[in-house]
């Protein structure tokens, strides 16, 4: 029997003693984890989706056990709490924070409300996003039939502001602009104040921002200014997005949040699921946000990640991209393929392509000593010219 499969066992005792024994099994749950693991093909390692490897905030995980017995009730006081958590955080109001299954839950409801908006007004309506770039936004705008304008990023791999703005300047409609600040794949940070200069230029009946910040705890940059600056000028066009899915190692629990005026979140009510998340989610998030030791904790082994891996490509002459994410993107040299398959025959798996920067991957950046197995894999494939 392997470790995955005693966990397993130990999870089902655990659940098991919740039912009979009351809520006593702590430190039981405290063992559920697989981020020790060595990498093998049938446990590989999980570098592909810019989750957080040390796995949830031990104050989290109290919280939804301590919780656990009082399910049986509905979860307003908790959603109540965990907003008022986050409006705390960022010095808003509760009424300014809408909660999501994710943020791509957020994401889906904000096209939804202004496609309707627009189709109310006999508007057109189109959204511009950086390619390449988290799908969902040009995915769920495609699904509900309006046009998605891709614009390539720049030469820096930033987001191209000017080329952006012009195909909203150009359209006779509203736009909903997707920015994705740091930029996932690529890891880079678009300039804020290039960002500020369209925003507050812009016709807000034309423009609506929608700014994804899923990676901005990882931010070391000084020079970064969140788009919620735009929430604080009251500006009634912009949406900033946040997730529990990165540093607060909560992307199974499935929490997002936007944060707007008042206004633009009473908007999105009609567009989101009543009483969406559970109160175990709630309480979670609501501690991993209070839990300052984690998320200093999470962010130092980013940057000690970031470190060892960067010096080993510069050692190895593997060209990357300045990374203010928790991932690293990175030059290769064989057929994408063949490098993701060949990572996954050593027990790897590592991001899609991400086309059309067919000549580059995308790696999570996890624990030290997942990126030691990951770097050795790469010396392998440096001998074998794949990078
Ligand atoms: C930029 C960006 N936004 C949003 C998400 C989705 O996050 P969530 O798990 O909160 O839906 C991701 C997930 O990888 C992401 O990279």
């Amino acid at each position: 029997m392997n470790r995955r499969d005693l966990l397993k066992i130990s999870g089902t005792l655990f659940a098991g003693s919740i039912l009979t024994q009351g809520f006593a099994a702590t430190n039981t749950l405290s063992t559920i984890t697989d981020t020790d693991g060595t990498a093998s093909t049938d446990h590989p390692l999980l570098l592909h989706y810019n989750e957080n490897s040390l796995g949830l905030s031990p104050k989290a995980k109290n919280a939804i056990v301590d919780v656990l017995s009082n399910v049986n009730r509905y979860p307003d006081s908790y959603i109540e709490e965990l907003q008022q958590t986050i409006a705390e955080a960022f010095k808003m109001d509760t009424k300014q924070v809408t909660l999501g299954v994710g943020s791509s839950d957020v994401i889906r409801a904000v096209v939804n409300q202004q496609v309707y908006k627009a189709t109310q007004k006999g508007q057109k309506i189109q959204l511009i996003t950086p390619h390449p770039s988290f799908f969902l936004a040009a995915d769920h705008a495609q699904g509900m039939g309006i046009p998605v304008v891709s614009i390539p990023l720049d030469t820096n791999f930033c987001m191209d502001i000017t080329k952006m703005k012009q195909a909203a300047d150009s359209f006779d409609g509203i736009s909903i602009v997707y920015l994705c600040n740091p930029n996932n794949p690529t890891g880079t940070l678009t300039s804020s104040a290039t960002i500020a200069d369209w925003v507050k230029g812009a016709n807000a009946d034309k423009n609506y921002f929608m700014v994804d910040e899923a990676y901005a705890e990882y931010i070391t940059d000084k020079n970064f200014v969140s788009g919620t600056s735009f929430i604080r000028e009251g500006r009634d066009n912009v949406i900033v997005l946040r997730t529990f899915s990165k540093i607060f190692a909560m992307a199974g629990m499935r929490l997002g949040y936007g944060l707007s005026t008042e206004k633009v979140a009473k908007e999105l009510v009609p567009f989101m699921a009543i009483l969406n998340i559970s109160m175990p989610t709630a309480v979670a998030g609501t501690a991993s946000l209070k839990d300052s030791a984690f998320i200093q904790q999470s962010r130092a082994m980013n940057s000690n990640s970031l470190a060892m891996t960067t010096e080993a490509f510069d050692a190895l002459d593997i060209k990357y991209l300045p990374s203010q994410g928790n991932f690293l993107f990175h030059q290769v040299k064989c057929d994408q393929k063949q490098y993701i398959e060949g990572m996954a025959a050593e027990g790897i798996t590592i991001g899609r392509p991400f086309p059309p920067l067919m000549q580059w991957s995308r790696v999570t950046l996890g624990t030290p000593d997942e990126m030691n197995q990951f770097l050795t894999v790469i010396k392998k494939f440096k001998k074998k010219g794949w990078v």
